[in-house]
């Protein structure tokens, strides 16, 4: 056989002879002819085996494969405007690598089906186009950071207690003893930070959260940075810039993958072309209320329904800043000019995709943080360790975490968070 290329190089080269190998993506057998459509990684073509042009060996083999079936074929591309891709290959030689029984993945499935047949269904179109997109933006994610002069580190996935907010804990059961999945590498990256600086990760986290949301997954891929010596705004600017660079790696690599999932790439282009707006807590609940007509009391989280509403007033993701004190992470500290809010900032995204990200100052001051993790009833002993950097040349410094899946989920358009990782972890499912 001649040397074996993708279809896409195939099809690049658009005539002569050449070798390609995949699995069966549609096949119809005829009497004297069969039309298989072979897929690999790249692309999809159909082939033409004609009787006459191949072996009875080969027409034998030919008449058992099914879908999925694995195949080498060599043969003469040509363009054709009625193959699904524009070209088709007349074969000459071909060899069944592996059989397949009758594939079980079929239209009629529903979703819960094709999530129990997830190992198989990641084949489709579909997922291999999301797929492709999540690893350009994986890629984009340590591009961005490495070309500013970030270290990228990694925090433990073990932890003893004490993070985000303490009912959403994974226990494990270590060695007798309790321990917890991480939700967070940020009471690492903090004490990190004071050698490195600045510095990311992009890490699996785990929270036991009851909620059924298209937004949520118990275990998901957290986008962290820590910086020294930044405030809020600089903050800001790393997470606008941040994201314009993920969405302009997606737009230049992947329109076949937009296109596959139907997603009009226009929808992303204002998020690279205008600023992203930033408006406090205070002058959400004013919009909330003069636009939407809906009345947040002072104090309350924005809920989805808020959030929903609020956004249909953007094309591009909005900061809201200065939340309320009180419902917000022990480690965001108060507002100096207005001790009832803390220094923070959600990142929501647009076309109803909610909270993409979250950051804040750090609180440097111990007495602070003491009395905040009290109020939460937690244990301080757990928190000792975190507590111990800010009496070593304490500084500010400032963070954000990226929910990555969501990320995915507004850049591919898709229904759900589910559908933008392989192997999705929920409440009702950690199979297969
Ligand atoms: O807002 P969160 O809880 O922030 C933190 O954990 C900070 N310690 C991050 C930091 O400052 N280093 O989570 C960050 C982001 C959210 O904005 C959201 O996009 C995503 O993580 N996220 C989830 N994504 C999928 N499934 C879940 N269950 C998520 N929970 C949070
Ligand atoms: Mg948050």
């Amino acid at each position: 056989m001649e040397k074996f290329i993708s279809i896409k190089e195939a099809i690049k080269k658009g005539k002569g002879n050449i070798a390609i190998r995949g699995w069966v993506y549609r096949e119809r057998k005829m009497k004297d002819k069969a039309f298989v459509v072979l897929r690999d990684s790249s692309e999809i073509i159909q082939c033409v085996v004609k009787e006459e042009h191949v072996s009875k060996k080969e027409w034998e083999a030919l008449q058992k494969i099914l879908i999925e079936s694995s195949m080498e074929i060599e043969g003469d591309i040509k363009e054709d405007k009625r193959a699904p891709t524009g070209y088709e290959i007349d074969v000459k030689k071909l060899n069944v690598v592996g059989y397949s029984e009758a594939y079980p993945i079929t239209q009629e499935l529903n979703e819960d089906l094709l999530l129990d047949r997830r190992h198989l269904w990641l084949r489709s179109r579909k997922m291999t186009a999301i797929m492709k997109i999540r690893s350009t933006v994986f890629g984009a994610v340590h591009e961005y950071y490495r070309g500013k002069g970030f270290y990228e580190f990694q925090s433990p996935v073990i932890i003893p207690g004490g993070a985000e907010e303490g009912p959403t804990l994974f226990e494990v059961n270590y060695f007798g003893k309790k321990a917890y999945l991480t939700q967070t590498w940020q009471l690492y990256a903090e004490p990190a930070m004071f050698a490195l600086e600045k510095i990311y990760t992009m890490a699996p986290t785990f929270r036991a959260e009851k909620s059924k949301t298209s937004r949520h997954l118990t275990e998901f891929w957290m986008q962290e940075m820590e910086v020294a010596w930044i405030g809020l705004d600089e903050l800001m600017d790393y997470a606008e810039e941040l994201i314009k660079h993920i969405i302009k790696r997606v737009l230049e690599n992947n329109q076949e993958e937009l296109k596959i999932l139907g997603r009009d790439p226009k929808k992303l282009e204002p998020t690279l072309k205008k600023k992203f707006p930033r408006i406090t807590y205070d002058e959400a609940l004013k919009l909330l209320k003069e636009k939407c007509k809906m009345n947040v009391p002072w104090g309350k989280d924005l809920r989805t329904l808020e959030e929903d509403k609020l956004m249909e007033l953007y094309d591009v993701p909005l900061f809201v800043t200065h939340y309320p004190k009180e419902i917000m992470a022990f480690y965001k500290p108060r507002d100096p000019k207005n001790p009832k809010v803390a220094v923070c900032f959600d990142l929501l995204g647009p076309e109803g995709n909610h909270e993409i990200m979250g950051g804040s100052e750090r609180d440097t001051s111990i007495e602070e943080l003491t009395k905040t993790l009290k109020s939460k009833g937690e244990k301080i002993e757990d928190y000792s360790y975190y507590l111990d950097t800010r009496k070593y040349g304490s500084i500010p410094h400032a963070g954000f975490g990226m929910g990555t899946e969501r990320v995915i989920k507004w850049i591919t358009g898709v229904d759900n968070v589910k559908d933008t990782i392989a192997f999705p972890r929920t409440m009702n499912r950690f199979t297969p």
